[in-house]
């Protein structure tokens, strides 16, 4: 008899509470799914880091650290984003600005709890099944972009140093876009963002994946509309750049060059 298991990826919420919550309800609509996973980024750019977090943790979603949720949970000098445009980069420092000091004790001590890194086995781990590794960035660190340009010499190394294999699952956030390909026989998925989206679709975004018994993988993007506008009209009402809010009602700025390689010592 054939078996599947179906998991939800939710990544890149970003203190986007009606955002995750329309994704939450969304999730709970779809039949099957046995579990939730996020992929970091829990805070930053939006005005709910502490409710997102209680959220995550009533919902009893476990998930890894995002590069916002490291730095803010250690109080980093710098989010560890990067912008190609200065004004970007200035409004990232805004945020994270904001973030740090919005964001109570609490929430920063649970933060600094995440694992860098999880590894599931949905059919077990008894047999081989497939491996799914969710990371935030890439294996080394989670500020690296793994965006669709990389190149399939980029992603076959990515996947030897996670230590996948044939019909292995690497899953990672942090740039927003979401994708999908496969390398060498391993499943590489970007699972977009909940709740800042850079791909045009102001939308949130997130994935759902099944694993059947005979190792066969499926990859579903899906999109989930939610009252962006009640997420504008907060940022706008705090001491946010108005900038945000606007951000999220256009889906993020479209890309026009792809982001400057990594140092090479960063990729492995
Ligand atoms: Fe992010």
């Amino acid at each position: 008899m054939s078996t599947a298991v179906r998991f939800a990826l939710i990544s890149d919420i970003h203190a986007n509470l009606p955002a995750l919550d329309a994704v939450l309800t969304d999730i709970a609509a779809r039949p099957g799914v046995g579990a939730t996973y996020h992929l970091g980024d829990l805070v930053g750019y939006a005005p709910w880091p502490d409710d997102t977090v209680a959220r995550v943790r009533a919902e009893g979603i476990p998930g890894v650290a995002g590069n916002y949720d490291s730095t803010v949970a250690t109080e980093a000098a710098h989010c560890g984003c990067r912008y190609e445009d200065p004004r970007q980069e200035e409004l990232s420092h805004l945020s994270y600005a904001w973030t740090l000091e919005h964001t109570s004790h609490a929430t920063k001590v649970w933060l600094a709890t995440l694992p860098f890194r999880l590894d599931l086995r949905p059919l077990g781990g008894h047999a081989s099944g497939p491996t799914v590794t969710l990371i935030h960035g890439n294996q080394v660190l989670n500020t690296v972009y793994v965006h669709a340009e990389r190149t399939d010499d980029f992603l076959a190394k990515m996947g030897a140093a996670v230590g996948a294999r044939r019909g292995d699952v690497v899953c990672f956030g942090h740039t927003h876009i979401p994708w999908h390909r496969v390398v060498e026989g391993i499943h590489y998925v970007n699972t977009g963002s909940v709740g800042r989206p850079k791909d045009g679709d102001p939308r949130a975004g997130y994935v759902l994946l099944d694993v059947t018994s005979d190792a066969a993988v499926h990859v579903e993007m899906v999109r989930v509309a939610y009252d962006v506008e009640q997420t504008s009209r907060a940022i706008l009402a705090s001491t946010l750049p108005d900038d945000f809010a606007d951000y999220l009602r256009t889906g993020g700025r479209p890309r026009h060059t792809p982001a400057a390689p990594e140092p090479e010592e960063r990729l492995q």
